[in-house]
């Protein structure tokens, strides 16, 4: 399935006429240098980063959470910023005015330059809404393939909000995840079980007062010629059905008290509450992570959420790859679990923030952790350039953190002020 629309152009073009940025170092922050903050126009960077040996074909995790082409300017005042209700008088964070064709047209051009960056086993996390989301989803399964679809996820992001009078109040938006390949990277994701879910899973009771629940031993689809498909203590596995254990495994399981048996003879699987409630619940791909009502930067994610992307979707010292960073929030969550990682905007005003987030983050002295990163700047592509804010520091600052808080009177904004952070295991 493929989506028409003028101005679509063919793939080799895309990459073969995309303009190569020239970046150039702006400073170093800390000690770790593979870790980068680029202002600059994405498509033009990726073109670059397509050449640097150290970054093509190794991301291990994107996520993106681009415009949504909702054409609307997003604004930034240092006191108070509210995505939904800013104030002209306030600086502009950046403009969302691409619509329609022109709209997807650039999405799924980053989109193929991405996908050149990414290691085989990466994966990638597509944050959009309803309104152009299902568009989105088309070109995702173009750019990457149907078959690595993985899963199409509802975040809670808000209270009920609704514009129109009559229509259903919104609190989701999508998170569309994919991976290059059918091997990659997954560390299962667990959450809590509620007190209340462990009495409504697990309504059984043992002699020893141990809560539990049963479950079939057998699963859909018959075993033509294996085990499974076996007359087990007599029994055959019902009709369109296999048993989930081999002989051997369920002889074990009997053994171990682990099969509660009804009065008719049926064995189900005994699960208990204390075991399961230890390995914790799987997750379902509803989740809830409602962002800040007044964020540091217009339509800033909740770092929670990016937390959970990090975690299940790259190891420690993986790189993780934001081209639309914004504030950084991405970039802080991979900075916090030891991943590699590289953010690029083109917003002055993103920049300085994700900037001033991370040196935050970042330990006064990185002599024992090997944290830190290199702001790159694109010198042949400035935007605007009334906006140049003051993070674009000489380069002759390089090397050490700038010890005053350097606090902006007018945005408020915080710029390298660094604090303790979460132990790292991460050495020099
Ligand atoms: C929705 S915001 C990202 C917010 C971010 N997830 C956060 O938590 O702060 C989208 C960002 O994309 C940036 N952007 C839009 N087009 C771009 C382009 N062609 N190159 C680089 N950045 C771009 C904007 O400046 C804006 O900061």
């Amino acid at each position: 399935m493929k989506l028409t629309y003028s101005g679509k152009t063919a793939e080799s073009t895309v990459i073969s006429q995309a303009q190569t940025a020239n970046l150039q170092k702006v400073r170093c922050y800390g000690r770790r240098c593979s870790n980068r903050v680029i202002k600059g126009e994405n498509l033009q960077v990726m073109k670059a980063l397509l050449d640097d040996v150290n970054v093509s074909g190794k991301v291990a995790l994107v996520y993106i959470d681009p415009p949504f082409s909702t054409n609307a300017v997003y604004r930034h005042n240092g006191e108070r910023t509210a995505t939904i209700s800013a104030s002209h008088a306030d600086d502009i964070a950046y403009a969302d005015n691409l619509t329609g064709d022109a709209f997807l047209e650039f999405i799924r051009q980053r989109l193929i330059l991405i996908r050149e960056l990414m290691a085989p086993n990466g994966s990638i996390y597509f944050h959009i809404d309803c309104k152009i989301g299902h568009y989105i989803k088309v070109i995702l399964d173009e750019v990457f393939g149907q078959v690595n679809f993985r899963s199409d996820i509802t975040r809670i992001k808000c209270n009920p909000k609704n514009f129109d009078r009559y229509g259903y109040s919104n609190i989701k938006d999508m998170i569309l995840f994919y991976s290059k390949s059918k091997d990659f990277i997954w560390n299962e994701p667990r959450g809590e079980f509620a007190e209340e879910d462990i009495h409504r899973l697990f309504r059984k009771v043992d002699k020893n007062g141990r809560r539990y629940t049963t479950t079939p031993l057998h699963a859909p689809g018959e075993t033509k010629n294996g085990d499974t498909g076996k007359k087990w203590k007599g029994l055959l596995p019902p009709r369109g059905r296999h048993w989930r254990y081999g002989p051997d495994a369920l002889d074990e399981l009997d053994r171990n008290g682990l099969i509660e048996w009804s009065s008719t003879g049926n064995p189900r699987k005994i699960i208990y509450a204390d075991e399961a409630a230890e390995r914790g619940k799987r997750l379902q791909d509803i989740w809830e992570f409602k962002d800040e009502q007044y964020p540091c930067y217009p339509t800033a994610k909740n770092p929670k959420l990016l937390d959970q992307i990090v975690r299940t979707s790259s190891n420690p010292d993986d790189l993780v790859f934001d081209c639309f960073c914004g504030s950084g929030t991405t970039l802080l969550a991979a900075e916090r679990r030891h991943r590699t990682w590289i953010g690029i905007d083109q917003s002055d005003i993103a920049i300085e923030t994700a900037v001033g987030r991370l040196t935050s983050e970042i330990e006064e002295t990185s002599l024992v952790e090997n944290s830190g990163f290199v702001l790159y700047e694109q010198v042949d592509c400035r935007q605007d350039s009334a906006q140049s804010a003051d993070v674009m520091i000489k380069e002759s600052e390089t090397d050490s953190y700038r010890k005053s808080s350097n606090k902006s009177k007018s945005r408020g904004r915080k710029v390298e002020r660094p604090i303790k952070r979460e132990k790292s295991s991460r050495k020099a």
